[in-house]
């Protein structure tokens, strides 16, 4: 039986930052995974140009039952230490917006990064292996792989979630939390499209397509992104990030032309031209099928001059307090995260070592540690990757 001092089980974005991390300490490391390439996620991830982390990246921007968790991964391996090795790569990358960092060419230039940093720090990578058991020994672990048996003193779980189980996720690193008898905190698909029921689909239905800038809101959360009507419903920016505090029955606020007083703005208009109809000028700010929605669905649908102020006023509530209660989401089968996962209160915050299991550590998205939309969720893999890369 081959014996590592780590074996990481899952080559993604979080798995090879901690092999990488303990390769450099001298550490025998073998990481494997199932899949025939590494970093299937990080490949397909921001549109394939993998928005890789977010400048104003904090612990504010992530999601836990144990918010003060995260704190101490995150200022250990900054976004400016990711930034650096990036550059150091020689990496061309960009900011779209709010901090969103992105390779200028592709999304494989951080997965070729990343394998080739392991190679370096003489880690050997293994693919297609699937792990048939694993079980506690009394130094540490063995394993049985579908290519013989191998033993560790340290373990890794870096499975990730159940987001987009076509990309490989498996939910395997669950299992092994409760192989070891540690709680996991309820997961749910997180930064996932919203659908309506049937009737409000029928009615939707023509403004598919349709994007709008929009302030969303959910209880006391509310972001300020790209909204976009689909034929199931709604996504977009806004939506993908308030959909991580949504739940079943809650209703979402929206807010279509945040910061204009639209009855002012037909008001306005109705004493500059009477004749101009509701529509038209709801469609100098807005897209003109949704324009057309509005007017019809507060039975305005036609001359400013027809209606009073009174009138003009639920115009107003429909562009900028229209509230839905969406049906569902689209689930794991497009969830770009997991929220929910292995509980913090069972790891170590600086090593993401299991308390009560010495040499066995948890990172990235199979923790309950869930990052908003922008580059978060992949700077928590860096970081608690980098963590458990020094303690295993
Ligand atoms: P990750 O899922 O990356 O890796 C887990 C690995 O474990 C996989 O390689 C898998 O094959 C392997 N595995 C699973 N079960 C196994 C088993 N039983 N045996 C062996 N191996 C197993 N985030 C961000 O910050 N910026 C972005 O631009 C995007 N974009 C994006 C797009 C899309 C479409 C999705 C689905 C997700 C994103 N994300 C993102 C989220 C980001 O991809 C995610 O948070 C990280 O990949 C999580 O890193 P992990 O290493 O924890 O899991």
């Amino acid at each position: 039986m081959q014996f590592f001092d780590v074996v990481v089980i899952g080559a993604g974005a979080a798995g090879m930052m901690c092999a990488l991390e303990a390769g450099k300490r001298g550490r025998s490391v073998l990481i494997l995974d199932h899949a025939r390439a590494p970093g299937e996620k990080i490949r397909i991830s921001g549109g394939g140009r993998c928005n890789f982390t977010n400048i104003h990246a904090s612990p504010k921007n992530f999601l836990s039952q144990n918010p003060y968790f995260c704190i101490s991964a995150l200022s250990r391996y900054t976004q400016r230490n990711f930034i650096a090795l990036v550059e150091r790569h020689g990496i061309g990358y960009h900011e779209k917006t709010l901090g969103q960092l992105f390779c200028d060419g592709s999304a494989r230039q951080i997965i070729d990064m990343l394998v080739w940093e392991m190679r370096e720090n003489g880690v050997e990578l293994r693919l297609s292996t699937v792990v048939e058991d694993v079980g506690k020994t009394a130094g540490g672990f063995e394993l049985a792989l579908s290519g013989g048996r191998v033993g560790c003193s340290s373990l890794v779980v870096a499975c990730g979630g159940k987001s987009i189980p076509k990309m490989g996720a498996t939910g395997f690193g669950y299992e092994l939390a409760a192989q070891f008898g540690l709680p996991v905190v309820e997961t749910r698909p997180a930064l996932v499209p919203l659908t309506f029921d049937a009737n409000t689909l029928e009615k939707l239905a023509p403004l598919s397509g349709i994007a709008v800038d929009a302030d969303v809101g959910c209880g006391k959360t509310s972001f300020s992104e790209a909204m976009l009507f689909t034929h199931r419903g709604i996504s977009g920016p806004s939506i993908l990030q308030i959909s991580s505090y949504w739940r079943e029955g809650d209703e979402i606020a929206i807010s279509m032309l945040p910061g204009t007083d639209v009855a002012g703005l037909l008001r306005e208009a109705k004493r500059s031209n009477g004749r101009q109809a509701v529509q038209t000028v709801l469609a100098a700010h807005l897209p003109k099928k949704l324009a057309q929605a509005i007017a019809e669905r507060t039975g305005l649908d036609g001359n400013l001059a027809d209606f009073n102020d009174a009138q003009l006023k639920t115009v107003d509530a429909a562009v900028n307090a229209w509230r839905i209660k969406p049906a569902g989401s689209e689930g794991y089968r497009t969830a770009e995260v997991t929220l929910g996962g292995v509980d913090t209160n069972a790891l170590d915050q600086k090593t993401m070592q299991v308390k009560s299991v010495p040499g066995l550590f948890f990172i990235g998205e199979v923790v309950d540690v869930t990052g908003w939309l922008g580059g978060y969720n992949f700077q928590w893999a860096w970081s608690s990757g980098w963590a458990a890369g020094q303690a295993a």
